[in-house]
């Protein structure tokens, strides 16, 4: 069975992960996959998870299954931090799911199964893994222009444009905030026209949000995904943790179904956790009973904001401080957008051999798109990368 296989090629933000695990140099600097850091480099436990796992140790009575659908305080909890009252909660239906991945992962099998014709439009570019994963689940795909990485601009007319040719039934996938790759995103008139248009054309919005309160705050982030949501008759949406709470490796998201009526969620949820069944049966508990606690108990939620407040603002400071130290070793504007954007990523919007360069002549990984995380930035390198960055375009 297995003579003819051929290797799968490498994922482009897995592979380049590996490469630098093997790059032995001192000073080698990894902006390639997506994980905070904070001004010593490292990716600490926050402190609220942390008492959080510490109760969850002491009053923990079982390791029974958690059933097919989850925590379903944590389901809750999730529910309400993502949608507010946007929408009325007998039309939403809610899983625990192992990470955004999981959570994408299960909603794709969903629509393969209730809609096999359906082609999902994704912004071009988008996260790398939206494409594979779209291909498990047997989905047509199609692009929509989306960022000009030349010009560091948002492609809204385009996208509009090229939309004009889905057809009812289509699924709209959208960022819910700092797009991945490119940290630009929409705003809330931009998220008003989608809603219209989805609303014009019958189209199902379905929002991956992985990164609510990474670019302007917990209800900044949320309130495109909400407009939306109050608009449109049904939407799928996929949230994660993982960057957010900091639990990457616990694998933590929810998966969430809206439809125009309490019997058609009810349904719907049905077949995702037939679908769930099938795939990994159920989830696992010990990261999303971690996030639950947090979010019931008023001191560590309190805590956990507070957490969050500075990854937020201190990645704001690494966009404006790394935007200026680009421009004053390019004495241009070039990288000026950096400033403007949210969230992990930026792309840089230079040559796969300029970035080959980078990382061969000083030890810095930026994935081959130009995507750089810059919540990977040590305060006291900004120079430095700003530098070596220059010294390697043309
Ligand atoms: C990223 O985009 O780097 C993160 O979301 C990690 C991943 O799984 O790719």
């Amino acid at each position: 069975m297995f003579e003819n296989v051929q290797a799968a090629p490498a994922d482009k933000i897995l592979g380049l992960m590996m490469q630098f695990r093997e790059d032995p140099r001192d000073n080698k600097l990894d902006l390639g996959v997506g994980v905070y850091k904070d001004s010593h480099g490292d990716t600490p436990v926050l402190a609220a998870v942390k008492s959080a796992e510490l109760r969850l140790f002491d009053s923990q009575k079982t390791k029974a299954y958690v059933g097919v659908q989850g925590d379903k305080e944590f389901c809750a909890e999730m529910a309400s931090l993502v949608l507010g009252d946007s929408v009325s909660m007998d039309r939403a239906r809610i899983c625990q799911a192992p990470g955004g991945t999981g959570a994408l992962s299960i909603l794709s099998m969903l629509i393969g199964r209730t809609a096999p014709d359906a082609t999902v439009w994704l912004s071009d570019p988008t996260w790398p893994n939206h494409m594979p994963l779209l291909k498990n689940a047997r989905l047509k795909t199609q692009q929509y222009p989306y960022y000009d990485t030349k010009n560091g601009k948002l492609l809204f007319d385009g996208m509009m444009e090229a939309l004009s040719a889905a057809k009812p039934g289509d699924v709209l996938l959208v960022h819910g905030c700092c797009h991945n790759p490119t940290g630009a995103d929409l705003d809330l008139a931009q998220w008003a026209a989608i809603a219209d248009l989805c609303l014009e054309k019958g189209l199902l919005p379905f929002v991956d949000f992985a990164y609510l309160g990474f670019g302007d705050g917990l209800e900044e982030d949320a309130a495109g995904l909400r407009l939306l949501a109050s608009k449109v008759p049904e939407m799928l949406i996929a949230a994660s943790c993982s960057k957010n709470f900091g639990v990457y490796r616990e694998r933590v998201g929810a998966a969430m179904i809206i439809a125009a009526a309490p019997a058609q969620a009810e349904a719907t949820f049905t077949q995702l956790m037939s679908v769930t069944r099938a795939v990994y049966s159920m989830p696992p508990d010990h990261g999303a009973a971690i996030v639950r606690m947090v979010l019931t108990d008023p001191h560590l939620k309190s805590e956990w904001i507070t957490e969050l407040n500075d990854m937020r603002n201190r990645m704001l400071k690494l966009r404006s401080g790394f935007a200026e130290a680009l421009r004053r070793e390019s004495n241009s504007s070039r990288f000026d957008f950096i400033a403007d954007q949210r969230g992990m990523f930026s792309r840089l919007g230079i040559a796969p051999e300029e970035i080959d360069r980078i990382r061969a002549d000083h030890g810095i990984y930026i994935v081959g798109d130009s995507r750089i995380n810059i919540a990977g930035l040590p305060d006291n390198r900004l120079d430095e990368v700003a530098r070596a960055i220059v010294s390697s375009i043309e």
